[in-house]
């Protein structure tokens, strides 16, 4: 684990990271979203590494990170209007735009498929990684496969220890949750994943994208790209979702000896020999704590977490699509 500065990265370290991302090793990084865990994306031999380390099936794609705009017809054959337009607007940041794929990009990143997933980060230490390398990085979130993803680097410690060549430890990620993904492969833009970059956002730009998943529970069983697990991000602690406070659950799950984490929106009473964590009412401030506080809860050795869950509105896409996927079994 090697210290880095989120702000000024220090060229020497990037440099050193860099080296071993060249020669075929994994770096875990971290993003304006996630810590991710990176390998030459034009290497197959260093992608396979990321799906050993993560314990990931092969048929789940993986996203890859370029230092710019100007550098996707390295792993893109077709770049659309639409694609310019989304890009100009909203990279670097956390924005995944599928597009039919280069020859040369390896199967093993896209699981066989003819789309690559693509974006520009917006983090200092993973855009000096990325020009350092001189190379595309593959890059999933830095954790084992269906766990919640790293928000710092002790959480990419925990969950890959001794399976990874090194880690940048560059503090927290300042976003918290994943990027949105957008399909645009078909005639009509789809959404794949909510993340950051809200659906109103990306609409007032390009026009209607269509939704593959909705934040409703039986929709997150729909799978719209390959790797789209029903069950993902996850604590290993059972987690339910409650419409309303959740107080009563809580009480009964007490009453019946359960050791409950109750996850509130915002402040609310509480109440002896259960955990209550107060999570924010803006949902920029609650993506940024919400893997965090899980992480946290998980390591109580608690028997259950109850989670009151947001407004059903569209600044709350991404969020509860994640909570839905923690609590799916
Ligand atoms: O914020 C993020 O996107 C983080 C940071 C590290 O960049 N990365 C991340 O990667 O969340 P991962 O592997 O955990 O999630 C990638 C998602 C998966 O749902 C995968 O199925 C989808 O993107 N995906 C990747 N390539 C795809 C493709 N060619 N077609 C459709 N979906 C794709
Ligand atoms: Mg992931």
């Amino acid at each position: 684990m090697l210290p880095v500065s989120a702000t000024a990265p220090e060229p020497e370290r990037i440099a050193r990271a860099a080296a071993v991302l060249r020669a075929g090793g994994l770096v875990a990084f971290p993003t304006e979203t996630v810590y991710g865990l990176g390998a030459n994306a034009l290497d197959a031999e260093a992608v396979a590494g990321i799906f050993r380390a993560k314990g990931r099936p092969a048929n789940n794609p993986l996203i890859v990170h370029i230092a710019a705009k100007e550098q996707v017809s390295q792993v893109v054959a077709e770049w659309p209007r639409i694609a310019e337009r989304l890009a100009m607007r909203f990279w670097p940041g956390p924005l995944t735009l599928v597009l039919p794929k280069q020859p040369r990009v390896p199967d093993i990143v896209t699981a066989g498929g003819p789309t690559v997933a693509v974006r520009v980060p917006a983090h200092p230490i993973a855009l000096a990684l990325l020009q350092a390398a001189g190379i595309p990085i593959a890059a999933p979130s830095a954790n084992r496969s269906e766990q919640l993803s790293p928000t710092k680097a002790e959480h990419v410690l925990h969950s890959l220890e001794g399976r990874v060549n090194l880690i940048l430890n560059g503090a927290p990620t300042p976003g918290g949750l994943e990027s949105t993904v957008v399909d645009l492969t078909q005639s009509q833009p789809r959404l794949l994943r909510p993340g950051l970059i809200n659906l109103t956002e990306l609409e007032q730009l390009i026009g209607p994208i269509e939704r593959a998943t909705k934040a409703a529970p039986d929709d997150a069983v729909s799978l719209p790209s390959p790797g789209m697990l029903r069950r993902h991000y996850a604590p290993r602690t059972p987690l339910e979702c409650v419409e309303g406070d959740g107080r009563s659950r809580v009480e009964q799950l007490q009453g019946s000896g359960v050791q409950v984490g109750w996850l509130t929106f915002g402040a609310r009473q509480a109440f002896p020999g259960v955990i209550g964590v107060a999570l924010p009412q803006e949902s920029a401030a609650y993506a940024n704590r919400l893997y965090a506080v899980l992480h946290d809860l998980d390591r109580a050795g608690l028997g259950r977490l109850v989670v009151e869950l947001p407004p059903d509105e569209p600044v709350w896409l991404a969020v509860r699509d994640r909570l839905y996927r923690a609590a799916a079994k």
